[in-house]
């Protein structure tokens, strides 16, 4: 039987779905083209170390760039590399929902908002975290801690005094401090070390790697019973860590009565009704916010000053704007922020070659049956969008390769007034629909004010030889740069 699955287009999983419907079906069903892969495994290698790279290439070689097939063990999969398809998928009801790994499961991330199901609980959660943590008058109130982040920032790059540095951890370490302050309310100094914080990204950075690994027997249930990748153990390890962690900010939140509301661990704590959350929920949502908004934000920043490095060109060109808007006495405000169009249209650039989330990060699922494409999809099918295969697709883009900011201010490319946050799904980094980011605003507001003030404040060069930038990817739960960027910062502004 597993041979006859595995002969159909799609692989072992598609070849059980039209074999065991074959009788049932009313009329035939056009048969999404895709590769068999393996008997009973199917397509799993694609999903290992740059799977988006691999996918691309299948989907091409199968001239199923629109729609392909295939299989991850017993998992249906669909995956598109165009817009149009894309957005008929991201915008429809039907893949409101997603599928929910056994570690998200064991992380507790199915009580959060990335993996609640599609439904009343997870509807509460936006609602509540789009009121009180990303709605414009929230964002804005929290650009004091953000600025005070940015120059603690610049105080530690200029102690380097121009030497080599790695600038990875620094940024890490801004956006752990970044969330936890909106979200614990605690504040503390980037220079200095506490053992909150060690604690913390410790944490996030064990749980970004359980969550980024490919877990076969969330594929191949007949190996759920040993646990070779250890996958669950480390669950289990990591789960009480994170309890007694959130839990110890809980009760000092609950013991403080009569406290205004300052952070979002306030405002859980302050509903009421049918919106109160159990402490294990509002456990899960908080653990969440902190894992969400810490690396993404990282991560693109670093993209980022990996491109102003190697394009020396622009990097001038971004830091002639931030003088003409800001001078050179005073440092950037993150009011300054809309009149920098150049610098919006770098950040836009860097979405596009490196998107954090080059596969969006997380699936959605199909909760019924459904037709994409002209295709017939069942219900539980996982579908995915190769996001970073559009935004180098020659067929979307003019020389799709090309680090080229350009194309988003010259009236002639006609993209200049494009917006990233998903009505345009030729660039859409953070999803779009129903389940798209809710922290885009907020993740977008960070990394254009800290790019800026990095770039007004330093001019960025390349270390030495041995170590040259290196745009290789390494994809976790979002794609880094494989090689930590190491740079040297030299001061532009006479402060
Ligand atoms: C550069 C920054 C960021 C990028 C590139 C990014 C990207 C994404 C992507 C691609 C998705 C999946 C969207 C979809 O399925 O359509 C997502 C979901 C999500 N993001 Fe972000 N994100 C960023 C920042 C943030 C921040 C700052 C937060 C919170 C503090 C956040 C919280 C979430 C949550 C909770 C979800 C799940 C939404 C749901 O399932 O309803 N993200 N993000």
């Amino acid at each position: 039987m597993a041979l006859c699955f595995w002969l159909y287009p799609g692989g072992p999983a598609w070849g059980k779905y039209w074999l065991r419907n074959r009788v049932s079906a009313k009329k035939p069903h056009k048969i999404i083209p895709g590769p068999k892969g393996f008997p009973v495994l199917g397509s799993l290698n694609l999903m290992v170390n740059l799977a988006h790279h691999k996918l691309s290439a299948v989907a091409k070689s199968f001239g199923a760039k629109r729609l392909m097939a295939f299989s991850m063990g017993d998992t249906k999969v669909i995956i598109t590399c165009n817009p149009d398809v894309a957005k008929e998928i991201l915008n429809s009801s039907v893949f409101a929902d997603r599928p929910v790994k056994e570690s998200a499961y064991s992380l507790m991330f199915n009580r959060a908002i990335g993996f609640a199901p599609y439904g009343v609980y997870w509807r509460t959660l936006r609602r509540i975290a789009a009121t009180h943590l990303f709605c414009p008058k929230q964002i804005s109130s929290t650009e004091g801690q953000r600025s005070e982040i940015a120059s603690q920032m610049v105080s530690i790059i200029a102690c380097r005094g121009g030497d080599q540095f790695c600038v990875r951890d620094l940024l890490k370490k801004a956006s752990l401090n970044n969330m936890m302050c909106s979200v614990f309310g605690t504040k503390y100094e980037l220079g200095s070390s506490n053992t909150e914080t060690e604690e913390l990204s410790q944490l996030v950075e064990e749980g970004y790697d359980l969550l980024g690994k490919l877990n076969w027997s969330d594929h191949l249930p007949w190996l759920a019973g040993f646990d070779f990748q250890k996958i669950r153990f480390r669950c289990s390890e990591l789960v009480p860590k994170v309890n007694k962690f959130v839990t110890k900010i809980i009760q000092e939140h609950k013991l403080q009565s009569g406290r205004k509301i300052h952070d979002f661990v306030d405002v859980l704590l302050s509903l009421n009704g049918p919106d109160k959350l159990s402490d294990q929920d509002i456990i899960a949502v908080l653990w969440e916010m902190i894992f969400r908004g810490t690396d993404t934000v990282a991560v693109l920043i670093e993209w980022i000053l990996a491109r102003m490095v190697l394009h020396p060109e622009i990097q001038s060109k971004v830091q002639a704007e931030l003088d003409g808007v800001v001078g050179k006495s005073r440092p950037l405000m993150e009011s300054d922020i809309q009149s920098t169009v150049y610098l919006q249209a770098v950040v836009k650039e860097v979405l596009r070659l490196h998107p954090p989330g080059p596969l969006l990060s997380w699936a959605r699922l199909a909760i019924t049956d459904t037709t994409i494409d002209g295709y017939h999809v069942p219900e539980g099918t996982t579908a995915m969008v190769n996001m970073w295969a559009i935004t180098r697709d020659p067929d979307v883009w003019v020389e799709p390769l090309k680090f080229m900011p350009e194309r988003f201010v010259s009236k002639d490319s006609g993209d200049v007034e494009f917006s990233v946050l998903g009505s345009d799904l030729r660039l859409a980094p953070f999803g779009s629909g129903r389940r798209t980011c809710p922290g885009k605003a907020l993740g977008l507001a960070t990394v254009c004010f800290w790019v800026g003030s990095l770039l007004h404040e330093f001019q960025w060069v390349q270390s030495d030889d041995t170590n040259s930038v290196d745009l290789t990817e390494k994809l976790r739960l979002s794609c880094e740069m494989a090689n930590p960027l190491q740079v040297k910062a030299h001061p532009r502004r006479n402060t």
